[in-house]
């Protein structure tokens, strides 16, 4: 018998959230008291969020229930303990450190590594990871590969790092090196997975100069179903994920992606000296090491999430519902990143809207667009994100990220209608001006107006 083709959810739903449906009115004022900018939105004026994958996800009955048993004791928590095993089976890592989340891990390790003056090498590094390198003194470097650069060309694994490069800069700056970093799977570069070749000989390239191997690890379920799926290879994603963590010394991970938590984190460590420091730090900011600035249920919720996410049934849906759209609109003709990522569909605005310029924003004009027609939150990452005051960014475009197990097929098919409405009617949209922005991350509360 042939199995059915439809690939479904692997879950049936036993708590609902009702959806929040607007008028075209309601939206347009919406838009306006947000000042054009959707960070400022409520959630009550939003239809389908896409405006992250992170914290968002829906928790199993497992995890609902394990947080029920959390031990709310202020040192030596059993809750800790059991999440301390999952992950050290998961992993093999010696010291599981706990944080609030995963920006709080970039801090201490970067700290621990001792960042200021030198580098650290990354096939790319997450804005907070960029940010905590460069707070620290330290300069974070970007070393894809330049087919991973471009959104169009399609290749399997756009994430890896240019070993070339990579190779150079050691020989050149090894004693400055504080780190060979990789993020699984590339968030900044379109949800792109790294290959478990290039991982292997990135992290051997390293060792062999004695410089720290970290993972980036906040999507390493979906970068371990790459690898099963793209390079062929036969073992399960857990297996996959435990020679991932294998190959490094170090990781980050911010647990409200692959831990299918609504907050946390983790850092893992081998090194023993390391860890001491590491801990002083965590006492100092986020909390005793046994519940690191989380409550004892969330640490319980996390354990049990950790051993949820490499499911194989979850992990082929959730690649495949990120599929699911990115063909819908292929096929309708809309420029997109190739080829589909792991936890979203990002959108080439400039490519959309030739006729908006850079500095007007296509992507925000994108967002808006959608939001407009349907109540649909997307998020730019272009140069409103990204572009400096004199600058525009390299790349316009607008990731739309799937929560996890939030939405159905429906919801989807219904995403696909809106997008291609909105696509259909391009050169009526507007661009837009900024009208006030802060002095650092100016994408979270620039006020901005559309130019008409
Ligand atoms: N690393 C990567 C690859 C990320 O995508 C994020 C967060 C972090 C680190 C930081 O983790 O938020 O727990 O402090 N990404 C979110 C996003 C915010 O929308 O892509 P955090």
């Amino acid at each position: 018998m042939r199995p059915p083709r439809t690939i479904i959810e692997p879950f049936r739903i036993k708590t609902v959230e009702p959806l929040n449906f607007t008028t075209p009115q309601r939206r347009r004022d919406a838009l306006r008291e947000a000042q054009f900018n959707p960070f400022k939105l409520h959630a009550r004026d939003i239809t389908i969020d896409l405006l992250t994958d992170s914290g968002t996800g829906a928790m199993s009955a497992a995890q609902w229930a394990a947080m029920m048993t959390g031990d709310e004791t202020y040192a030596g928590s059993e809750s800790y303990y059991r999440l301390e095993s999952v992950v050290r089976e998961l992993t093999g890592v010696r010291h599981v450190i706990p944080t609030h989340q995963g920006r709080a891990s970039e801090h201490i390790l970067f700290s621990v590594l001792d960042v200021k003056g030198r580098c650290v090498l990354a096939n790319s590094h997450f804005d907070t990871t960029r940010a905590n390198v460069e707070y620290l003194g330290g300069e974070a470097v970007d070393l894809l590969t330049p087919q991973g650069a471009d959104p169009r060309t399609d290749l399997p694994f756009k994430g890896d790092i240019d070993l070339v490069r990579l190779e150079e800069l050691l020989e050149a700056r090894c004693k400055q090196v504080a780190a060979v970093l990789m993020t699984v799977t590339n968030n900044a570069g379109g949800g792109q997975p790294v290959s478990l070749a290039n991982l292997r000989q990135a992290s051997a390239m390293a060792r062999a100069r004695g410089v720290p191997f970290v993972l980036d690890a906040a999507r390493f379920a979906e970068n371990a179903w790459f690898i099963h799926e793209r390079e062929g290879d036969p073992r399960t994603p857990r297996e996959i994920a435990r020679e991932m963590f294998g190959l490094c010394d170090a990781f980050t991970f911010s647990a409200k992606k692959d831990g299918l938590v609504n907050i946390g984190g983790l850092l893992g460590l081998n090194d023993d000296t390391l860890a001491d420091r590491a801990r002083s730090l965590l006492i100092l900011t986020e909390g005793f090491p046994t519940y690191g600035g989380l409550a004892g249920r969330d640490l319980d919720a996390l354990a049990v999430g950790l051993q949820e996410v490499t499911d194989e049934h979850y992990l082929r849906y959730r690649i495949a519902s990120v599929r699911y759209l990115f063909d819908l609109l292929d096929r309708g003709g809309v420029p997109l990143m190739r080829p589909a990522g792991g936890h979203a569909v990002y959108i080439d605005a400039a490519a959309l809207y030739p006729h908006i310029p850079p500095v007007q924003l296509p992507g925000v004009a994108l967002c808006n667009e959608l939001y407009l027609e349907a109540g649909v939150r997307g998020v730019e990452i272009g140069t409103l994100m990204f572009g400096k005051r004199d600058a525009c960014a390299r790349h316009e475009l607008v990731r739309l990220a799937f929560p996890r197990r939030v939405y159905t097929q429906s919801h989807v098919d219904w995403l696909g209608e809106v997008i291609l409405e909105v696509a259909s009617r391009r050169e009526r949209a507007p661009g837009y001006r900024i009208v006030r922005q802060g002095p650092v991350l100016r994408a979270f509360t620039a006020e901005l107006a559309p130019l008409t």
